[in-house]
């Protein structure tokens, strides 16, 4: 069976092919000859619009990352070929771990720490909250959510999550919809953004949400960068509303050179790379699924237009 990648270059496709059994036959998608006709998977990063709907015979479309966002926005999208989300087991924990870091990075104001040691400036630092002693509260508990969710219970941090329907992860206070949005912003210390990129999720970061935080709340994104209003999170961290943030994720990618984000003395800018499992994780994954696929099973994580993601 022949399955067509899109996602590295051209350059990363044996590194794909090392991860699938034998048997799948992996190509680069615009491989010189290679007949559409053939074609039954497709595992893509940010294709072409139109694109996808040249290959008369796809059996499944994979993203190869969790967020499949940038595959949805292409009109020509063939709308009965299942799309699919790859979030094996290890972007869950890679995620977890950077969530985890972000986290405690905000606590012990590594940023500051950084900032004084480029200066060579030895002056105490005296963070007024021990981390266990600031509700972390995420936004989407989806695989990568709940798995966070739990990693930041290991450390001892009290945790609580806002989905759009009601979770059940023992020790995690979950809320629910628009209406219990303000109550779950009120009581959350740091706000870590792990939502899909949907019509509703689009600026949802900006002035009037940060305002109802606690007064000095910290911000984790790692959702996309289409979700925030980064102007906005600049004017919250200069006002003293927020006191920190790690920022992954930005609209453009990558983030130009003379964004004020790159120096603020509150922002720790990292470059898109909260959860990235390596090209063999997520090839195990994928075919995985491929074979929960050929024999008839419904797939995990299959995208739903109805939701968005
Ligand atoms: C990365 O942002 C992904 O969607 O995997």
């Amino acid at each position: 069976m022949i399955l067509v990648v899109k996602s590295g270059g051209a350059e990363a496709v044996p590194e794909w092919a090392a991860g699938f059994p034998s048997h799948m036959d992996v190509r680069w998608w615009d491989e010189p000859g290679l007949d559409p006709a053939l074609v039954e998977y497709a595992v893509v990063w940010d294709p072409e619009p139109g694109r996808l709907a040249q290959f008369p015979r796809l059996k499944a479309i994979f993203g190869s990352g969790a967020g499949v966002d940038h595959i949805a926005a292409d009109p020509h999208l063939p709308k009965h070929v299942p799309l699919i989300r790859c979030v094996p087991w290890e972007a869950a924990q890679r995620m977890g771990e950077f969530v985890c870091w972000a986290v405690l990075s905000l606590a012990k104001e590594a940023r500051r720490m950084a900032l004084q040691q480029a200066a060579r400036a030895w002056e105490n630092v005296d963070p007024p909250y021990a981390a266990a002693a600031r509700t972390v509260g995420i936004m989407g508990l989806g695989a990568m959510g709940e798995h966070t969710a739990r990693m930041l219970q290991g450390l001892g941090i009290p945790v609580r999550g806002w989905s759009r329907s009601r979770k059940d992860i023992p020790g995690v206070a979950s809320f629910a919809g628009a209406d219990e949005l303000d109550a779950f912003l009120a009581g959350t210390d740091v706000l870590v953004c792990l939502l899909p990129a949907t019509a509703e999720t689009t600026g949802i970061i900006a002035a009037p949400l940060l305002a109802k935080l606690p007064r000095g709340a910290g911000l984790v994104q790692v959702g996309r960068g289409a979700q925030q209003v980064l102007p906005d999170i600049l004017a919250a961290l200069d006002s003293g509303q927020l006191s920190g943030a790690v920022l992954d994720v930005f609209t453009p990618e990558p983030l130009p050179p003379d964004n004020p984000a790159w120096t603020h003395p509150g922002v720790i800018v990292t470059p898109h790379t909260a959860s990235l499992p390596t090209r063999a994780e997520r090839a195990r994954y994928i075919a995985g699924v491929i074979a929960m696929l050929e024999r008839g099973e419904t797939p995990p994580h299959l995208y739903d237009p109805a939701r968005g993601y």
